[in-house]
């Protein structure tokens, strides 16, 4: 992989894509974005590299590594979005984090419609599948 890093994390059961809720979340395997993001990423002149983990923690620590190395992100917080202060605040020490859904939460149950993260984040792209990644390293190519 050559090009600006770029990470794009996952929050929970962001690995089951492809079985989770297809009438949601669509057909595609996590690594299909991975194959997705690559590519697009390399056409942006970036490296993108897709992580998930179902952990608050680990999601927590990469931010604070993409905040010490200045790496750009690409963040689908997945349900940490609506009740994470913790990760919040991790993501108020990055210095470029896009905020992504595949779904459009505020048009969904009353609870989605709250993100706390989206204060803290460059800007939100959602209700777009995969290609509300897309659309997220786009801006950050250009960023
Ligand atoms: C999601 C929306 C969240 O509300 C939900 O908890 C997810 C996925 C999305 O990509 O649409 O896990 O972040």
């Amino acid at each position: 992989m050559t090009g600006r890093p770029v990470w794009v994390l996952n929050g929970p059961n962001l690995g089951r894509l492809g079985a989770r809720e297809p009438e949601v979340y669509g057909h595609a395997s996590l690594d299909d974005l991975r194959a997705a993001c690559a590519g697009w990423g390399r056409d942006l002149g970036l490296a993108a590299e897709v992580r998930q983990t179902d952990s608050e923690a680990e999601l927590i620590s990469w931010l604070h590594q993409a905040a010490d190395q200045r790496v750009a992100v690409v963040l689908n917080p997945a349900a940490f979005t609506h009740y994470s202060y913790a990760l919040r605040d991790a993501v108020a020490q990055a210095p470029l984090v896009v905020e992504v859904h595949l779904s459009n939460p505020a048009a969904r149950e009353a609870f989605r419609a709250l993100s706390v993260i989206s204060p803290v984040a460059k800007g939100v792209i959602a209700g777009f599948g995969f290609d509300s990644y897309r659309l997220a390293l786009a801006a950050i190519a250009s960023a």
